[in-house]
């Protein structure tokens, strides 16, 4: 009976290291070549300092470009250490609706702007789930901040918190062109992107930030095109009383 078992776990081990081993070559690669980038536009600089230094205006285009190149660096490094971090022991019992509201007001600007139409619909009274504040927001900016890049000038937003008996739901869909069909399974992955200048982090972090909070996140296209992103999060329960001895 054992010695059936055997082979099978080895298998299991096996796969497990060959997946482990593919993570960390889409981060590498991902990382690498994030890095890269910034570096070797600071390294043209550099070469060219000696003998452009008298030039004012190779001067004045070095500290700015060498500034926003370290700047994305930091942000790539601040990102890494969003999606490495557990943050388990800072949950504490929240209303979901205040970072819900609060990521839509930080975007008030920029789809005003864009000239969107925003819908944001919250239920009368507080959604109680246990969470780490500054994560669940991050985690909505970054699903907003996606569907402002998805949708063209005009187009509708939508922003809902629902509650069921056991869950909070919340919602993100936009008039954009949606998620093709192909690449639903790979959004969430790190550095996956379809943007010229994206990162391929945001979806990492929140798909990371959702599963310390024990909350599923799924992608899906609304029958009328459009990207629809949901967050299902356990409400908070009250603790059962302490068993006296
Ligand atoms: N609302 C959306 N509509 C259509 N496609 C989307 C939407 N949100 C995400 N995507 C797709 O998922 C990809 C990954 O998103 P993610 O937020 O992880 O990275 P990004 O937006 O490309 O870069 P950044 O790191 O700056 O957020 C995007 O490049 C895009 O192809
Ligand atoms: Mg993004």
């Amino acid at each position: 009976m054992f010695s059936d078992l055997t082979p099978l776990k080895e298998l299991e081990t096996g796969r497990r290291r060959a997946e482990r081993l593919a993570y960390f070559e889409m981060l590498a690669s991902g990382i690498a070549h994030e890095i890269k980038n910034p570096l070797v536009a600071i390294k043209t600089f550099a070469h060219l300092l000696p003998r452009r230094h008298s030039d004012e205006r190779f001067i004045e285009d070095f500290g700015r470009i060498a500034t926003r190149e370290i700047q994305r660096m930091e942000r790539l490094l601040e990102r890494l250490h969003t999606l490495s971090r557990p943050s388990d022991r800072l949950r504490q019992p929240l209303d979901l609706r205040v970072p819900v509201t609060e990521a839509v007001e930080t975007m008030r600007a920029a789809f005003e702007e864009k000239n969107l139409v925003v819908t944001v619909v919250t239920p009368p009274t507080p959604c109680m789930i246990r969470g780490a504040h500054a994560e669940l927001g991050q985690l909505f900016l970054n699903l907003l901040m996606n569907a402002h890049e998805a949708t063209p000038p005009r187009g509708m937003l939508r922003v809902e918190l629902a509650v069921t008996e056991t869950h909070a739901i919340a919602t993100v869909l936009d008039t954009g062109p949606g998620v093709p069909a192909e690449l639903l399974d790979r959004v969430f992955e790190p550095f996956f992107t379809t943007r010229q200048r994206g990162s391929g982090l945001g979806l990492a972090i929140c798909a990371a930030i959702a599963q310390t909070h024990d909350a599923k996140l799924k992608v899906a296209n609304q029958p009328a095109g459009g990207a629809l992103f949901t967050a299902e999060f356990p409400l908070a329960v009250a603790a059962p009383a302490p068993v006296s001895a």
